[in-house]
């Protein structure tokens, strides 16, 4: 009796688990593709605890050496398809009829759910003419005398100081957003607009628990406040009926069409996408040229060179746009930075549809992470990748091996603005000062962007 109905439980359980394999395989194997090699982890959890308990990229250097270029595995309670070979990231990049931006709904709140990152189709291709016109190098040019005086002011106030790079670095790269964004009135709204920027983003990376007291809150209603900063501008606006060539003209443009809420959600966004992106990149490329004392030499001759020449043509003494395009050994610098620091390590895309990749099976509603950092760092794309070496860009990379700003559909349309502020800054940094890092200078640090430990502390000091 206590045998038979063991038995008869012990059935159950097999048949079950074999219909439960069945089905399994049958999902996996639909249109007869097998889904790409893996392992799927824990139930839910997946492998997100290996994922986050040591450093990512090691989790997918590992996974690449085990499986290949194309591989599966289940983070956050997702399955995902994590891609490291310079054709599949471009592929899945371009389609975007197959594969859409992803967003954890947290992050989706926090910015603006119309903001240009989450949408696709009509809405999106509306959106990011308006920012590619405002940001393509005929409408930045004009904006060079001002980056510049932003620049100089930053670094007087960082002269003879103990400064934390990073968080300086921000403060440049935002008054240059919002230089772009609001034209000359920047300045009227720098202070009200920075200190609730200040307060969103600490939620940004905080729990998603919408209670009074918490990170999630605080930023919640920053988020509020900002919007009413931004509908006064407008209201402001509106009465002056100027037209404005800067990003927040462009926006209120009839022909843009857009409603305050958009326009609000996406000059937030247009700041988030601008700001800690340019001023890691710029930590790392003081680390760098810290570390690199051959380079930085190279940098600064070049550099004086170009005061030197204008003035012995009589010209002027600001940086015009022109000059900003004989710095190619400082754009060396900004490109081989942007590769080892891959400070973008990977981005997310969601399958629409069952896709084939290469004789895999890409199932619908999968997130699928194109890995740019691993990309950057393969031998067979560059050779001793660890190696800091900006010479390399004297020949141009292998096809779509080089993606710092992404492809297709949703490229980086501030890529040009990014260059030329970095550019600008670095003239008068390595002209007129010097530097030392403070402390060891080792870790990387992710929030989210890639980042030198502690922000990078620096002394920095006039030059002679
Ligand atoms: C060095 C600094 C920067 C880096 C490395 C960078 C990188 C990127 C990357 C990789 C993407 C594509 C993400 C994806 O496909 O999922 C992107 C998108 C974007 N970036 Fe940048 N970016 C930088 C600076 C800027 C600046 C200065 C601006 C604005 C002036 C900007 C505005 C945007 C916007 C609006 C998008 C979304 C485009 C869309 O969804 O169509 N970025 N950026
Ligand atoms: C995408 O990659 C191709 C090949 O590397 C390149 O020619 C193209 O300019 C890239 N597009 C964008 C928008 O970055």
């Amino acid at each position: 009796m206590e045998f038979s109905t063991m038995f008869w439980w012990f059935s159950c359980f097999l048949i079950i688990f074999l219909f439960n394999s069945l089905i399994q395989s049958f999902k996996s194997k639909r249109n007869g593709l097998p889904l790409p090699p893996g392992t799927m982890g824990w139930p839910y959890i997946g492998e997100t605890f290996q994922l986050y308990s040591q450093d990512p990229n090691v989790f997918f250097a590992n996974k690449i050496k085990r499986f290949g270029s194309i591989f599966k595995s289940h983070i956050l309670g997702c399955p995902c398809v994590m891609i490291s070979s310079p054709e599949a990231a471009k592929f899945v990049l371009n389609k975007a009829q197959l594969f859409k931006p992803t967003f954890p709904a947290s992050k989706e709140r926090m910015l603006g759910k119309q903001a240009i990152f989450f949408h696709q189709g009509e809405y999106h291709a509306n959106l990011r003419r308006l920012v590619l016109r405002t940001f393509m190098p005929e409408a930045i040019r004009n904006m060079v005398p001002n980056i510049e005086s932003i620049a100089q002011d930053c670094l007087k106030s960082w002269d003879g100081q103990l400064i934390t790079t990073f968080l300086e670095m921000k403060t440049f790269t935002f008054n240059v957003a919002l230089l772009s964004i609001f034209g000359k009135d920047e300045i009227l709204y720098r202070e009200d607009l920075k200190r609730c920027y200040y307060i969103l983003e600490r939620g940004y990376n905080s729990m998603p628990i919408n209670i009074p007291g918490t990170l999630f809150h605080k930023a919640m209603k920053a988020r509020k406040e900002l919007s009413q900063i931004l509908a006064q501008i407008l209201a402001k606006r509106r009465t002056m009926k100027t037209e404005d060539n800067d990003l927040l003209g462009s926006f209120m443009g009839k022909k843009a069409g857009l409603t305050d809420k958009q326009i609000a959600d996406n000059i937030i966004g247009v700041i988030f996408a601008a700001r800690d992106t340019t001023a890691s990149v710029l930590t790392w490329i003081v680390k760098y040229l810290g570390e690199n004392p051959s380079v930085l030499q190279a940098v600064t001759e070049e550099q004086e060179s170009i005061l030197k020449s204008k003035e012995e043509n009589g010209e002027e003494k600001g940086l015009t746009w022109e000059d900003t395009k004989k710095m190619p050994i400082t754009s060396r610098v900004i490109q081989e930075t942007l590769r080892v620091a891959s400070i973008l390590s990977f981005t997310f895309r969601e399958a629409v549809q069952d896709v084939e990749y290469e004789g895999y099976l890409i199932p619908k509603g999968w997130k699928v992470l194109p890995l740019f950092r691993n990309i950057h760092h393969s031998p067979e794309n560059f050779k001793e990748p660890e190696k800091f070496d900006p010479s390399r860009f004297e020949v141009a990379p292998k096809p779509n091996t080089f993606m710092p700003f992404g492809n297709g559909t949703h490229a980086c349309p501030g890529n040009e603005l990014a260059k030329l502020e970095m550019l600008v800054l670095l003239h008068h940094l390595t002209t007129k000062y010097r530097w030392s890092m403070v402390g060891a200078q080792n870790g990387i640090q992710y929030g989210p962007f890639a980042l030198p430990q502690n922000g990078l502390p620096i002394i920095l000091n006039p030059k002679k």
